[in-house]
This record gives C-alpha cells, structure tokens and sequence, in this order.
C-alpha cells in the first residue's frame, strides 16, 4: 500500500547532469548548475572534468564548473557510467588523451557504435569493443554519419567531436533520441542545426552557461507506477523534467488506464508537476518511435504491466540487453522469480498481467532493476538481492519508498 497524496521531489536529470558538468568543462567561464544530480555516475563526470583540467566546486547549493583547455589524463574510471564513458570518448578525441575503463557492467557494454563514426572522423582510438579504450588527440574532420542504433549517447559523442573538426558534422538519426545535448549547446552558443532528422554542428567554441537541472523523469517513473498499481491513490511529483522526447512513460501510464494530470511550466528543459492516480490497468504495445522516449523506464512499466489485465507487448527494444545489465532478462526473471507470467523476446518482452505474489529478485547489480522490483514491493511482498546499486542514480530512493509505504 502507498501513502496516497504523499509530495515528492525527484532528484536531478542524470543525462542532463552529466551534460551540464561535461559540457561547462570545455566552455569558456565558469557555468553554473543548480539542481544536479548528486549520485555516483554524475560524480564518475565530475572526477573525469577535474582529471582533465575543469575546476569543479560546490558553492552553496550549486555546482560551479570553469572550464579549460584540456590536458592529457592517463587514466579515467567511468565506474557504471555508460553516459560518462560514451560523451567523454567525443570529447576527448580533438581534444586530450586518457584511457577509459569502468566496472565490470560497463566493462561488457558496446563502445564500437562511438569508436566507428569518432574513426571515420579521423580519431586516434585504440581498444574496442568494450572498455579499456586508449584516445590520443587527433585532428578532425566533419561527416555525414547516418547512425543504425538509436542512441543519444552515441548523437552526443560525435557532435561533441563536432565542435572541435574541420567543416561541418552531420548526425542522422533512425529515430528521434533524447535531445537535451542539441538544448544544451545552443544555450552554449554552438553553432547547431537541426532539422529533418538530422544534426548539423561546426567547430566553435562554447560559453558558460547558467543551468537548472529539472527533476529526473527516469526517477519520478517509479513513483509514477507505484501510484498507478494502486487503484484510486494519488502521488504528486514536483519539478519533474517534461522534455519532450522523454515523456513516453506518461503516455503509456495514460493508456494503461492511469489518471495523470500535468502542469508544465516551460523552460529550455521543461519542467512541472505530474499528479498519478491509480486505476484499473490494461496491457498496451509498446514499440517503434515511442522506446527510446522511454527506454530506461521499460523495467518498471513491466511491472505496471504485471497487474494490468491482459498482456503487455514491447517490441523494438533490443537496446534494453546492453543497458546496466540484460534488462530483458532481468525483468523476465524477475516478474517470473514474484510470480508474474513473462516471455523474453529478442527485441523485448511480453508480460501476461495477473497477481503477483511476491518472491526474491535478483538484481544483477542493476539499479533500475533494485528499484522497479522494489516498487512491485509495494504490493507484494519482495526481497531483492541487492540496493547498493541504486546509488549510481537515485541514492534517496529507499529514503522515499520508505515515506510512500502506508
Ligand atoms: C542516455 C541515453 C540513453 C539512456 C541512458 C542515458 C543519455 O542511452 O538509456 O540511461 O544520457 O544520453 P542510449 O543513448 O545508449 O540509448
């Protein structure tokens, strides 16, 4: 059971973190952001800028980061970050040496879809397909590059690469990805264009900027489920960041029968308040352009769809088997290890909505797992096999849960 009505601010955007810490690293002036994210993976970001030549502080209840040249680093340890490691190889290639490395989650995850279209813009990279990667600072020249996998990370790397390459870098993407880079370099002063798909960036320099970080949707997504799987209790989320090409959750929450009223209240990250209320659930499909507006918030919409009737389809998400860990096959044992019905897909998954009754989850040392399984706590009873993780984003989740449980 929830605590209905109960008011909770999410901490901050982890991508847009990372982003503002990485990006006031190589501007001109000192960007301030407010808001950021205080967790793990943002701190791998904080650590990296720093090793490179950023001064990073805490002043007051902001964090302050003036930027520099870049110096060679020797080594850098990304931990679990996935987003420090991608956006850094970017960065690095025209600017400074370093060799990437993290844990061993991270250490098995896909780097070739950054180190191909970085090569092709003359980068000096060594290593590959997975972490340790070795950079040397290259020249580099613009490309027209038409990506196969949809990923911001990817985007972000390669228009970072952009900024700093002779003539004009175009990046194509199969479908729409999280866009709070192209957000955040324009309010740097890049020279950016977007249109038709496509990102066009030239070399030029970026200015410090002043940022709020909006609350994380990714984090509010637990407390957004938790409502709608118990009918007629309410949970209101405050500063939630409404980007739009985040936002799939609400709208499939919306179509799984969940009542969810937003305020939104504008910005170049936009941000407002979302009110869920619980209701009878029905499975629905999830695929094509709609995944990547939600692609880390798959693990808990599968546990909405456990208690909806009828069965739940995701398709075209076989991004979700290189995150943190093989989030197919952790969310099909787990919905299996509580008692739900559920079938792996090579794309996605398929979940036959029922009661689960509760059982021991095993995590797999992945924090969205830890916490989307906690959430289905809330109405079974649950034990995982680990919290540890959830540090690496939302170290102030198990507080929270605790204030929810009724
Ligand atoms: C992120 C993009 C997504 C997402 C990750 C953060 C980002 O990854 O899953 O948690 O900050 O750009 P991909 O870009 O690899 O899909």
């Amino acid at each position: 059971m929830i605590r209905g009505g109960t008011r909770i601010r999410v901490p901050g955007d982890k991508s847009v973190s990372h982003r503002a810490v990485l990006f006031g690293s190589i501007a001109k002036g000192t960007t301030r952001v407010r808001g950021l994210l205080d967790a793990e993976d943002v701190g791998r970001t904080v650590g990296a800028a720093r090793s490179l030549g950023a001064a990073v502080q805490n002043v007051g209840r902001e964090l302050w980061v003036t930027g520099a040249p870049w110096l060679d680093a020797g080594e850098i340890d990304c931990g679990n970050s996935g987003t420090t490691a991608r956006l850094l190889l970017g960065a690095l290639a025209p600017r400074a040496g370093a060799t990437l490395h993290g844990d061993d989650s991270l250490s098995r995850r896909p780097m070739m879809r950054v180190i191909r279209p970085l090569r092709q813009m003359g980068a000096d990279i060594e290593g590959g397909p997975t972490l340790p990667v070795a950079v040397r600072t290259a020249e580099l020249h613009g490309i027209d590059y038409a990506a196969e996998v949809a990923s911001a990370q990817v985007k972000s790397a390669v228009l970072l690469a952009g900024l700093c390459a002779h003539g004009v870098t175009r990046y194509t993407e199969p479908v729409p990805t999280r866009d709070h880079t192209e957000r955040m370099l324009r309010g740097m002063g890049a020279n950016l264009r977007v249109g038709g798909g496509t990102i066009a960036v030239e070399a030029g320099a970026l200015s410090a900027a002043d940022i709020t970080v909006p609350g994380d949707i990714s984090s509010a997504a637990f407390w957004m489920v938790a409502a709608a799987i118990h009918p007629g209790a309410s949970l209101v989320l405050e500063g939630v960041g409404l980007n739009p090409t985040r936002t799939g959750v609400i709208h499939v929450l919306r179509r799984m029968g969940a009542r969810i009223d937003v305020e939104d209240h504008g910005g170049i990250e936009p941000i407002g308040t979302v009110t869920v209320t619980g209701d009878g659930l029905r499975g629905t499909e999830i695929a094509g352009a709609e995944v990547p507006t939600l692609i880390d918030e798959l693990p808990v919409l599968a546990v909405a769809a456990a208690f909806a009737e009828g069965q739940t389809v995701v398709r075209d998400a076989a991004e979700l088997r290189v995150k943190e860990s093989d989030r197919v096959a952790a969310v099909v044992d787990g919905l299996r290890a509580v008692g739900a019905e559920a079938d792996p897909r090579p794309d996605g998954l398929v979940v036959h909505g029922g009661s689960p009754r509760g059982g021991h989850v095993d995590t797999r040392g992945d924090h969205r797992i830890a916490m989307c399984f906690s959430i289905l706590g809330l109405r079974a009873p649950v034990t995982v096999s680990e919290t540890d993780s959830i540090r690496t984003s939302y170290p102030e989740f198990l507080a929270t849960l605790e204030r929810v449980r009724a």
